[in-house]
């Protein structure tokens, strides 16, 4: 094994047990930025989102409660289980369908597929610059033309950026979380080709973590 597949290994461990012994951990309530996708979403006339990293499904179960259909995906089979229970409490479990999906591979789903798709802090996950242009490049492939996708990401600007164990490439790890920090170079790369809409920064949590909300179109 690579250090690179070591890494995403042991990430993937450790958020199984993260979600284990804190269930439903980042709350019932939607991210802002899940708020502001749903109304980017349905200004486009989008219907089909995919979620990636989507965790318990605060977000996801929040894009279903507002009427969209949605495709959740993680690379945590606990997590989705979490989202799958929620789901069927919340009388939403027909708009949601869950794949444990790691973005290193391949999208399990055809070209043009969605219409839309949104990404809360899973692109700024322990992944390589390489490892992000590719899921990327595969997220533009089942997106439909003018389709939007919004993601956000941890920054340079983060308190925990170059603190805990440096692991190259822009991945530090703290307190067991490895995080790649987004330098602004890496946010306009990844625009490559598409319409880049917005970088707003905002933050989340108590740290609080800073991070930048990236809303991006597909040419029609
Ligand atoms: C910071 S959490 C955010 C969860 C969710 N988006 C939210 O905000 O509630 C990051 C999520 O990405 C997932 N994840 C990390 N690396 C991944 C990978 N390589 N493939 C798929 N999911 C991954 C984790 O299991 C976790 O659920």
């Amino acid at each position: 094994m690579t250090d690179e597949q070591e890494l995403a290994e042991a990430q993937r461990r450790h958020w199984q047990r993260t979600y284990a012994a804190n269930p439903g951990m980042y709350g019932e309530r939607p991210s802002a930025p899940a708020v502001h996708a749903a109304a980017a979403f349905r200004a486009a006339g989008a219907r089909k989102v995919l979620e990636l990293g989507a965790g318990h499904g605060r977000d996801a179960l929040y894009f279903a409660r507002e009427g969209f259909t949605v495709q959740a995906d993680d690379f945590s089979p606990t997590g989705l289980e979490q989202l799958r229970d929620a789901a069927h409490a919340q009388g939403v479990a027909g708009e949601v369908t869950t794949a444990v999906h790691d973005v290193r591979d391949s999208l399990p789903l055809p070209d043009t597929s969605v219409d839309a798709v949104f990404a809360h802090m899973l692109l700024c996950m322990a992944l390589s610059t390489k490892e992000i242009h590719a899921t990327v490049a595969e997220i533009r492939r089942v997106l439909r033309p003018g389709g939007t996708f919004v993601y956000t990401v941890r920054h340079t600007g983060d308190a925990h950026h170059g603190a805990g164990t440096g692991h190259g490439d822009g991945i530090w790890e703290h307190g067991g979380f490895a995080v790649h920090f987004f330098d602004r170079a890496l946010v306009d790369a990844l625009a490559d080709g598409w319409d880049l809409d917005e970088v707003h920064a905002f933050e989340e949590g108590d740290l609080p973590r800073r991070l930048w909300r990236v809303t991006q179109t597909l040419p029609r």
